[in-house]
């Protein structure tokens, strides 16, 4: 979608498919652009103000047809809630679902005078993520109806460097939710490393490179080649970085990690059947990563980054590692496979010690790593983990700021016995049955060589419905705004 600025803020010059005009929550009679519709339409909205069919409420809509009072053959009244940049991502998104069947090509959003770039952009995110479609598989096209491609922002504050931004961000969101919702045979390990490349080739100041199974051999990388052994396909560890022309602050890397498992059967440890093709989006946080790491550079933000995913897929077969068995992490620590399932935590303890060694000053790691993460908190918040509180906190209130939330899980010494092993310095699961989630948090830390690491499991969020929802991505990106600051961090 490509969204612009058109200086005219009246209803009355809006020339698109559908106007838009926004109700804040609660309000007793129209105002500004809702209440110049209305006058063109002899006073049908302030009847169904009157009605409550409109109400202003977050998420709300109501549809009319302007039968020629007005350039724009339909309106659409947007509730604006109270004005937070959730409420008005609601907004955008109510206006995607008021779409229907009718073909829209262009919309044109005339917000109320005193309406913020901020509340602007996240209209246009919610707009631009709540159009998209996955039907790359389908062959039908009928009854999908084409997005909208053209957004045209009627006002004399917004400003077109602000659309550019939040159209950008949606193309990072909803390619980071392709790649969750690509099938696993059409996005093995080594196309995801491709498509790395690629994405950084199109992207100025964006370097990758991949290291293939050789290369992960002579670095002593045994527990994401243990958890690989088991697929015709080979791992890939790819590696992003980012060097903005002035960082803000020098010395500082941001290092992202990302889970790609591009399909996890659970190896010989393997799943139940049902709903198993759920775990091609394994995979999600690798493309959160990734996806987030393209959106900065592209924007420019003067944070360096690199950013090391890991990606392989976890497969039973002979040659596959087997419970029990004992591998050698990267950085020479010994782990005892109890649960072959359990192959988060053992591919991301070799790229949080990659992300160590190659310069990374702070961590963020991002995994659909634990169940139990969507037993306790399901598919609304993501659990975060860390073990430096400035860190962990910077990262909750950009997840709250970004509307990918993330609520704050403990972490202790006292669960350490969790993670012991018999045979080796480590297990990688237990029978225990207790605090699943924390376990593979206590498992990562000890791969984070001291840093300031925070993990978010996304297990439950990074998928909604079925559907990859690019979660992390905006997280990401807000981390990056606080991190562009130039007070210290
Ligand atoms: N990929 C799964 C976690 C998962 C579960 C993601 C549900 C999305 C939805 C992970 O690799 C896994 O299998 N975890 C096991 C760990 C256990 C064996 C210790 C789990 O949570 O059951
Ligand atoms: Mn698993
Ligand atoms: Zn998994």
């Amino acid at each position: 979608m490509h969204s612009t600025v058109r200086k005219s803020a009246d209803v009355a010059s809006a020339k698109a498919d559908l106007l838009v005009v926004c109700v804040p929550a609660g309000a007793k009679r129209l105002s500004g652009p809702a209440a110049a519709v209305d006058a063109a339409l002899g006073g049908v909205l302030a009847r169904a103000l009157k009605d409550k069919e409109i109400d202003g409420g977050p998420g709300s809509a109501a549809r009319f047809h302007t039968g020629g009072a007005l350039p724009a053959p339909r309106v659409v009244v947007v509730g604006a809630g109270g004005g937070s940049a959730e409420d008005w991502r609601s907004a955008g998104g109510a206006t995607a679902k008021s779409l229907g069947r009718v073909a829209t090509r262009s919309v044109a959003l005339v917000p109320p005078d005193d309406t913020t770039a901020a509340q602007i952009g996240a209209f246009v995110e919610g707009l631009g993520t709540g159009v998209y479609r996955f039907d790359r598989f389908s062959t039908k096209g009928e009854g999908t109806t084409a997005a909208p491609g053209r957004l045209l922002v009627h006002s004399t504050t917004a400003r077109a460097a602000d659309l550019a931004r939040a159209d950008r961000v949606v193309e990072a969101v909803n390619a980071a939710r392709d790649l969750v919702n690509t099938p696993a045979n059409h996005l093995t390990p080594t196309m995801l490393a491709d498509y790395a490349r690629e994405v950084a080739a199109a992207t100025g100041g964006l370097t990758c490179t991949v290291l293939d199974r050789a290369r992960l051999e002579k670095l002593g990388a045994g527990a994401l080649l243990g958890v690989a052994q088991g697929s015709a396909q080979p791992p890939k560890l790819i590696v992003l970085r980012y060097k903005p022309a002035k960082p803000a602050h020098k010395g500082e890397v941001l290092g992202l990690v990302g889970k790609a498992v591009t399909f996890d059967a659970g190896g010989i440890s393997i799943k139940p059947a049902s709903r198993m093709e759920e775990m091609k989006m394994d995979m999600g946080g690798g493309a959160a990563v990734l996806e987030a790491t393209a959106l900065i550079a592209a924007l420019g933000l003067p944070v360096e980054i690199l950013t090391v995913i890991a990606a392989t897929e976890n497969m039973p077969s002979g040659t596959a590692i087997k419970p029990g068995d004992v591998v050698t992490a990267m950085n020479g620590r010994t782990i005892e496979v109890i649960n072959t399932d359990a192959e988060g935590r053992l591919i991301l303890a070799d790229a949080l010690t990659y992300a160590a060694r190659q310069g990374a000053t702070r961590i963020i790691d991002v995994a659909t790593l634990t169940g139990a993460i969507v037993v306790a908190l399901g598919e609304v918040y993501a659990g975060l983990f860390g073990s430096d509180e400035e860190w962990t906190a910077l990262v909750r209130e950009a997840a709250d700021e970004s509307g990918d939330l993330a609520w704050p899980m403990p972490m202790h010494e006292r669960y350490a016995p969790l993670i012991e092993s018999a045979t080796a310095d480590l297990a990688n699961a237990s029978n225990k049955r207790q605090a699943g989630s924390v376990y593979a948090a206590q498992f990562l830390r000890e791969f984070t060589d001291g840093l300031p690491w925070a993990h978010v499991d996304i297990a439950g969020t990074g998928m909604v419905g079925g559907k990859g929802n690019g979660f992390g991505v905006r997280l990401i990106l807000a981390v990056a705004d606080r991190l562009s600051a130039a007070a210290p961090v």
